[in-house]
């Protein structure tokens, strides 16, 4: 993963390079660092934690130049300390890294024996030395592309170079680089987000390019050192603006926006005219479609566990979803007949990428469905769904997770629809039932307190179970997620009816157990299991949309979510699973933003 900036000025670029670095924290916030270049002198600055570690350090001590790159680093070799945190420079040449130099170990001990010193435990320094001796006797094309000829791996990489006063280079494998236009200044960035508020002009490296940015024109080359034209994209400025407004932290505002962003996509997908889904151009025929594959990672994947159960109820299609970093290694039989549907919110997780990827070099039809439009997964699939979700800027994803599920599940209709898999009466009852989402959605938003209230029964525990079955099963692999990753607690998602097979042996008295059990052909089951849960000392927080009174005496807390169709329960028994992670994370104290260990969007496999 990892965050790299680079940009070329006629003005001082410490503060833009610090700005561009605090939108792509999301990447990772291990360490933080800059170079520039200031009279002929690269001047480095890092640190270890965060940018703002990395402003106070420039605030005592600022760095001057009109040209610089900088790093958020999320560690992959080394521990997150200030000597590992990027750039990596000698006195001639200062490189800063996204992705893994895989044969870093075999690299480092052929310099080492040239008599090259590391400082560092990272395998980004490699590219520093060997960059450094190409220079001593090749040209500056010559030696950027012999190093990267040398590299094996992933990489989106910046550089700045003693001897090389105006220019910044960048190059791409693996990761992603974008490239931005701006008046006498040009940039690099991780993504186009980190350059919005200086251009919305941007170019994007493919594979194996690499790029000189100079203050009045940008210069592309591809694997072979020829130059290459690239396309210049406008990026809307619609999503431009991420703050927090009045919210404690990021992810409390995207739990609060879940009813605006499935309104808005259902806006954009569904004709409320005709009750028609604009959807049109599915790259093969709906009636030909032999099989679905659904191919993610974390909480992208649990979209597609939810969209295997639709695919399932309403169409006639086979369906299989994998987790994308088996998917890309099993030697799975990849047909043309089937569609494979790849879903990620920052459409730059590498796993999944290399799963799309395999696909592609295999000639099958793919579909992205994804939250930033202009990224690789975007741009390398057949046919793109955007989930319209706005940015996701907390690392948990919410409102990314409900999108996908909208969006999953408006294609599944389109797709049933038109393969008459499903009647029309039917069809158009759903998307009645659709239509009520948001309105849904805001009800459940209301009763966060009684979820604030519950949260207080889990900060103690040793661990937790989320159990449901059907499609309550989906979420509750969320819901252990979530907590998991923001509050540190153990917590498994379980089917319900799996827990006699072994894990019930985990109950023990006081143990608090989530039970998803919306009013759905699995109900009785579900309670069954429930009790059995309860005979064990389990304290239950069952989220329902059952109004009955004679469960309550036994289970500890009853959620009540609004009575709907139990094809969109989904999306509703998201919302306390979600508060529920989110106040148990506070009530511990943990950093809800930005969880331990972890980082928006993983580049790196
Ligand atoms: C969990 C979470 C991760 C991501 C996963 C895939 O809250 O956010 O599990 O879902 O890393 O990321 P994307 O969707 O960007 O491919």
């Amino acid at each position: 993963m990892c965050g790299i900036v680079g940009i070329v000025s006629n003005k001082s670029v410490s503060s833009s390079i610090i700005n561009a670095l605090k939108k792509l924290e999301y990447r990772g916030y291990d360490s933080a660092g800059i170079s520039t270049l200031n009279n002929g002198i690269i001047e480095e600055k890092k640190c270890s934690g965060r940018v703002e570690n990395l402003e106070k350090i420039l605030f005592e001590n600022p760095s001057s130049g009109d040209l610089g790159i900088g790093h958020v680093r999320w560690a992959t070799h080394g521990v997150p300390n200030q000597i590992n945190a990027h750039p990596h420079s000698t006195e001639k040449v200062s490189v800063v890294h996204n992705g893994i130099i895989e044969n870093s170990d075999k690299l480092k001990m052929e310099y080492e024996k040239k008599g090259y010193k590391f400082k560092s435990q990272t395998d980004t320094e490699v590219i520093t030395i060997i960059l450094n001796d190409y220079l001593k006797s090749e040209d500056l094309i010559n030696s950027i592309h012999k190093t990267l000829n040398k590299l094996v791996g992933s990489f989106a990489l910046g550089v700045i170079f003693k001897d090389f006063k105006d220019i910044v280079v960048g190059a791409r494998r693996g990761s992603p680089l974008a490239v931005g236009y701006g008046h006498n200044e040009n940039f690099i960035g991780s993504d186009s987000y980190a350059l919005k508020s200086m251009t919305n002009k941007i170019s994007y490296l493919d594979d194996g390019d690499f790029c000189i940015l100079h203050k009045e024109k940008v210069e592309f080359f591809n694997s072979n050192k020829q130059k290459i034209n690239k396309e210049i994209f406008e990026v809307s400025n619609e999503d431009n603006v991420a703050d927090k407004g009045d919210f404690k932290d990021f992810m409390s505002k995207e739990i609060d926006e879940q009813s605006n962003t499935t309104k808005k996509c259902i806006n954009e997908y569904l004709d409320k005219s005709r009750d028609e889904i604009n959807i049109y151009n599915i790259p093969i025929d709906p009636l030909k479609i032999k099989k679905i594959r659904l191919i993610a990672c974390g909480t992208a994947y649990h979209s597609c566990l939810m969209a295997k159960y639709w695919i399932e109820e309403l169409t006639s299609i086979d369906v299989e979803a994998d987790i994308a970093s088996e998917f890309r290694y099993r030697k799975v039989k990849l047909n043309k007949d089937d569609l494979y549907i790849f879903v990620s919110q920052s459409g730059e997780t590498a796993d999944t990428y290399a799963a799309l990827e395999k696909c592609k070099k295999n000639g099958v039809k793919t579909c992205g469905i994804v939250n930033v439009v202009e990224s690789s997964i975007a741009r390398l699939s057949d046919f793109v769904l955007p989930i319209h979700a706005g940015p996701e800027i907390g690392v948990a994803s919410t409102k990314a997770f409900i999108g996908q599920m909208l969006v999953l599940f408006l294609l599944i209709l389109k797709i049933s629809k038109d393969r008459n898999d499903i009647d029309q009466k039917e069809f158009k009852k759903i998307i009645e039932d659709v239509k009520k989402i948001p309105n849904l959605i805001k009800l459940t938003l209301t009763k966060q307190n009684e979820i604030q209230e519950i949260a207080r029964d889990f900060i103690d525990a040793k661990g937790t179970m989320y159990l449901g079955r059907g499609y309550s099963y989906p979420i509750a692999m969320e819901g252990a997620l979530k907590l998991k990753e923001l509050s540190y607690i153990h917590a498994e998602g379980y089917a319900a009816g799996e827990m006699k097979h072994g894990p019930l042996a985990l109950i023990e008295d006081g143990m608090p157990i989530v039970v998803l059990a919306p009013k759905d052909r699995f109900f009785e089951k579900t309670i069954s299991n429930m009790q059995e849960v309860i005979a064990r000392g389990g304290k239950v927080l069952m989220i329902t949309n059952d109004t009955s009174e004679t469960l309550s005496e036994n289970i500890r807390f009853k959620f009540q979510i609004p009575d709907a169709h139990p094809n969109i329960s989904a999306f509703l028994l998201t919302i306390p699973i979600q508060f529920l992670a989110y106040h148990v994370a506070l009530l511990r104290n943990c950093d809800i933003d930005k969880p331990r260990n972890l980082a928006k969007s993983v580049t790196v496999e």
